[in-house]
């Protein structure tokens, strides 16, 4: 299924404002240099982590570019995996293929609803969470105690733009490199 650009674009004007009416969220692991990946893959082992990302994601839509979905190798079982790409003939068998994000949005958008999910999950990479940054609303940041190489960042959060709603702190188990901190980010309010 590919999904194209004039739908997508159609659909969130009609709504006004440009916005997803599900709440548009990131879950992202993100090192205190704001590395994010490396050589087209984690730049670290974290269960717990991926445990985490389990928990925040199923049951919704998920979004992630092309490069984020080849490093994962798969469909993602108990969500919908929607993929953005310009590449024609991209369409890995379980996956929706959109070739724009607001094509992406409208279908996670249509996905969510008929789920019931209040959440659309985006997940990646760099290039994503830099492009929906004026849209997310939240923010499931796993902070990885750690400053390795990389070569794919987050975005730089503007203190003022985002209030830091929970947070726990985790030693690292067997199966981490580091210590790590859950942290939840809710834009703040009126500031988008
Ligand atoms: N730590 C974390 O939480 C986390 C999460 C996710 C990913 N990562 C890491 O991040 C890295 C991948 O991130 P990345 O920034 O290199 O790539 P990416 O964001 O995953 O994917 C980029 C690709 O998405 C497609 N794309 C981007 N914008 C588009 C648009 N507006 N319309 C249509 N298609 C669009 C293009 O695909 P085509 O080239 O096919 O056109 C582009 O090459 C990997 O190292 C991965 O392991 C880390």
């Amino acid at each position: 299924m590919v999904l194209h650009a004039r739908q997508g674009c159609r659909a969130l004007r009609a709504r006004g404002g440009g916005r997803t009416v599900t709440r548009l969220v990131y879950v992202v692991a993100a090192g205190e240099n704001g590395v994010i990946g490396r050589d087209g893959g984690l730049p670290w082992r974290l269960s717990s982590d991926l445990r985490r990302f389990k928990e925040i994601t199923m049951g919704k839509p998920l979004v992630m570019g092309r490069k984020t979905y080849e490093s994962i190798g798969r469909p993602l079982p108990g969500r919908d995996n929607i993929v953005v790409t310009r590449r024609g003939g991209f369409a890995p068998e379980g996956v929706i293929v959109a070739d724009s994000l607001e094509a992406a949005l409208k279908v996670a958008e249509e996905k969510a609803r008929a789920r019931g999910a209040d959440e659309i999950a985006v997940i990646g990479g760099g290039e994503i969470f830099e492009a929906l940054m004026d849209r997310v609303e939240r923010i499931y940041l796993s902070r990885v105690h750690a400053s390795p190489g990389g070569d794919v960042f987050l975005p730089a959060l503007d203190p003022a733009e985002w209030r830091e709603t929970a947070r726990e702190d985790h030693e690292a188990g067997e199966r981490d490199d580091a210590s790590f901190s859950l942290v939840v980010l809710d834009r703040v309010a009126g500031r988008s």
